[in-house]
């Protein structure tokens, strides 16, 4: 379970995070919807230990992470993957290097011993004859899926998305829901999707979380999104959704 306790974060002036509460039971699949700049990456960020909260606690499986760093957060956190907004691929190295990252630099496997490991992930999300290249030869939705590989790769069960669909035409898009889905089935992974998009959000969710104005409101079950009358969350939510998520509608 991730337990996210009354967190507050400010940038100077701006308080970004007001004693924020959500928490995500095991085998969840948490999104996190909200306008931009609301605070989605930064939740993201605090909870994986990137950042730190003012005040608040954030809980990964019953330890509390905001006091620890180094090795002990690396220790508490070691489950814990984060597809990052972007792709976020090291662009120095190629895509092998980056599949295998967690396992050569962090677990100090030798990198002839894990060609074949780097292979499968790739192989997971459909991608060949790629580890030698570099991400700047890779289309946006490529580096997605490469980044998604490095996640399969480290196998974490609990995995933060942050805007994995963002940019990406519809197709890729869908490629990248599906992929979502395969992951977290595979990994029996516990999960936090921060989206914009609302057919993901409805493809993935079992719960629903809106952000605003720094307080949190949850949709229980994300699949009556559409069809559910007198909701006050739901009809809320409607009311802050750019009317082209709505457009898309799947019922
Ligand atoms: N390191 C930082 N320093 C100063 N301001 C920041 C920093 N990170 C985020 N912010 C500000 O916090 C707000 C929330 O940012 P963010 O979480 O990235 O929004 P989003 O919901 O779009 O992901 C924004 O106004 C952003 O400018
Ligand atoms: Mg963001």
């Amino acid at each position: 379970m991730i337990e996210v306790k009354n967190v507050s974060k400010a940038f100077g002036s701006l308080q970004v995070l007001k004693k924020v509460s959500l928490k995500i039971e095991e085998g969840e699949t948490m999104v996190v919807m909200g306008k931009s700049g609301v605070g989605k990456s930064v939740l993201l960020k605090q909870i994986i230990g990137l950042s730190k909260p003012e005040e608040g606690e954030i809980w990964i499986r019953g330890k509390e992470t905001t006091q620890l760093s180094g090795e002990k957060l690396y220790e508490a956190n070691k489950d814990l993957g984060m597809l990052f907004q972007g792709g976020a691929l090291f662009d120095s190295m190629s895509v092998f290097e980056n599949v295998i990252f967690h396992e050569h630099y962090h677990r100090h496997t030798p990198l002839e011993h894990l060609r074949e490991t780097a292979q499968r992930a790739l192989h997971s999300v459909d991608l060949k004859d790629v580890m030698d290249k570099m991400p700047s030869e890779l289309s946006g939705g490529m580096k997605k899926r490469a980044a998604l590989a490095r996640l399969i790769a480290y196998r974490p069960n609990m995995i933060l998305y942050d805007e994995p669909t963002t940019g990406l035409d519809p197709l890729t898009a869908q490629v990248i829901i599906d992929l979502i889905n395969k992951v977290n089935k595979e990994l029996n992974a516990t999960s936090i999707v921060v989206t914009h998009d609302i057919v993901l959000a409805i493809a993935v969710a079992t719960k629903i979380a809106l952000i605003d104005q720094g307080e949190i409101h949850i949709v229980e079950n994300p699949k009556e999104f559409f069809t559910h009358q007198g909701n006050d969350v739901i009809d809320f939510f409607k009311t802050i959704l750019p009317q082209q998520c709505l457009d898309k509608r799947v019922v």
